[in-house]
C-alpha cells in the first residue's frame, strides 16, 4: 500500500470532537506502513474518548477499503486539551476560562460550575474552580469546604494563596476568606481588586480549564472579570420558564456587546423536569418546556444539556458531595457527561476558528 492512499483513507473518517476530518484534525501521528500491515497512533482529546469504538471501526474500514487484506493497529494516546488562543495572558499554565453565568438568581451556576467541573476531570481534564460570587459564594459548601482558610506560601519571592482542595479540584472562593455571616461590601475598584487577586495572587497550577461561577445578573463582577482576565467563553444557565429566559437573554447580550465579545459557548438548561423517585420515567415539566433550546437559538449556540430536578442534586450541593460523584443517580451524572463532552467540542471549534480572546479595555 503507498502512504499518500492510506493518509487520503484516513482523511475520511471524522473526530467527532472537532468535526474534522482526522488527518485535518492532526491527530495521526507515528504512521508505519509495512507490507499489508498498518500501525499508528490516535491522540484522542477528552471529548473523543467515548468514540473510540466508533472511531477504531471507521479506521479500519478505510484502510481496508486501499486493501482488503490489511492488517490494522490502532494505539489510542490520551490527547491533550487545546489552549484558545488569546492575546494579553495573564494565566499562561491555564488553557481556557469558561464563565458560567445566568441573567436570573437560583437556576443552578453553581450547580452546574461544581458537576461540570467534575464531568470534565472525569473526562480527562484537569480543571480548578474560581467562584467570584463575592457577595454570596456557594462553592465551598457545595465542596464541603465550609470555614477552611487557604494558607499563603512564598513562591519564587512573591506571596500566593494556595488554592483548597476537594476531589482533586482546586478552587478559591470568597468564602475561604471571611467569615460566613460577614457581609461584603465592595464597589468597582475593590470589586476588581479581589477578583484580580483570585487570578494573579492565586497559585494556579496547570489547567486546561478554570470554571468560573458567576454571581446572577450582569453586573460589575462579570464586567470585572472580563477586564482582567481573557475569557474563552461563557455557558448560560436558565430554567426552561419563560421570566429566567429574559434575563438569560440579557445576560447573553452583554456577553456579546462589542465591548465585551465573549462567545457563548452553550446553553444548560436546569430544572428541566421533574422526576420522581418511585416514578423516575415520568417526566413533569414543572417550569414549562424549551426555555434552554430558545435561549441557545437565539444565541447562536447550542443545547450543551437539561438537567431535571432531582432532590440528590439539591443534597448533594449541601452535603459536600456533588451528585456527579453519586452513583446512585445515573441520570444525572449521565447529563453531565453529555454536556461536558459538548462543551469540549464547542471549545474545540472555539480555539480553532474564532478570534483570539483579550482583555476588555474601557473606553472612557
Ligand atoms: N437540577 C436540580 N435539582 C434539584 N435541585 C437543584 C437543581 N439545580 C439546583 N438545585 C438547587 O437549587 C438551589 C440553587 O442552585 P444554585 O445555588 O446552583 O443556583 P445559582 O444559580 O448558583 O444561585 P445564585 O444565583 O444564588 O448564585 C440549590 O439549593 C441547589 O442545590
Ligand atoms: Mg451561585
Amino acid at each position: 500500500m503507498n502512504r499518500s492512499e492510506v493518509v487520503k483513507a484516513l482523511g475520511g473518517v471524522m473526530d467527532p470532537a472537532s468535526g474534522q476530518d482526522i488527518i485535518a484534525a492532526h491527530l495521526v501521528e507515528n504512521l508505519k506502513i509495512e507490507e499489508k500491515r498498518v500501525s499508528f497512533d490516535l491522540s484522542l482529546p477528552p471529548a473523543s474518548a467515548s468514540s473510540k469504538f466508533e472511531l477504531h471501526a471507521a479506521c479500519v474500514e478505510a484502510i481496508k477499503s486501499v486493501d482488503g487484506d490489511a492488517e490494522v493497529h490502532v494505539h489510542f494516546k490520551q490527547g491533550k486539551v487545546k489552549q484558545t488562543p488569546a492575546e494579553n495572558r495573564k494565566l499562561p499554565q491555564v488553557k481556557n476560562i469558561i464563565a458560567v453565568a445566568s441573567g436570573k438568581g437560583g437556576v443552578g451556576k453553581s450547580t452546574v460550575s461544581a458537576n461540570l467541573a467534575l464531568a470534565l476531570k472525569s473526562l480527562g481534564a484537569s480543571v480548578g474552580i474560581l467562584d467570584a460570587d463575592i457577595y454570596g459564594p456557594s462553592i465551598p459548601l457545595m465542596f464541603g469546604l465550609q470555614g477552611k482558610k487557604p494558607q499563603v506560601k512564598n513562591l519564587n519571592g512573591k506571596p500566593l494563596i494556595l488554592p483548597l482542595i476537594a476531589y482533586d479540584i482546586p478552587m478559591i472562593s470568597m468564602g475561604f476568606i471571611i467569615e460566613p455571616e460577614q457581609a461584603v461590601v465592595l464597589r468597582g475598584p475593590r470589586l476588581g481588586a479581589i477578583l484580580n487577586q483570585f487570578i494573579n495572587e492565586v497559585y494556579w497550577d496547570n489547567l486546561d480549564f478554570l470554571i468560573v461561577d458567576l454571581p446572577p445578573g450582569t453586573g460589575d463582577v462579570q464586567l470585572s472579570l472580563a477586564q482582567t482576565v481573557p475569557i474563552t467563553g461563557a455557558v448560560l444557565v436558565t430554567t426552561p420558564q419563560d421570566v429566567a429566559l429574559a434575563d438569560a437573554v440579557k445576560a447573553m447580550n452583554m456577553f456579546k456587546m462589542e465591548t465585551i465579545d465573549v462567545p457563548i459557548l452553550g446553553v444548560v438548561e436546569n430544572m428541566s423536569w421533574f422526576s420522581p423517585a418511585e416514578l423516575p420515567d415520568n417526566k413533569y415539566f414543572i417550569f414549562g418546556k424549551d426555555g434552554g433550546k430558545t435561549l441557545a437559538k437565539e444565541a447562536g449556540t447550542m443545547l450543551l444539556g437539561q438537567v431535571p430536578i432531582v432532590q440528590a442534586v439539591r443534597e448533594g450541593g449541601d452535603e459536600g458531595t456533588p451528585v456527579f460523584l453519586n452513583d446512585e443517580k445515573p441520570a444525572i451524572q449521565k447529563a453531565f457527561d453529555k454536556i461536558a463532552k459538548n462543551l469540549l467540542t464547542q471549545v474545540a471549534i472555539r480555539a480553532e476558528y474564532l478570534e483570539p480572546t483579550k482583555v476588555v479595555e474601557i473606553k472612557e
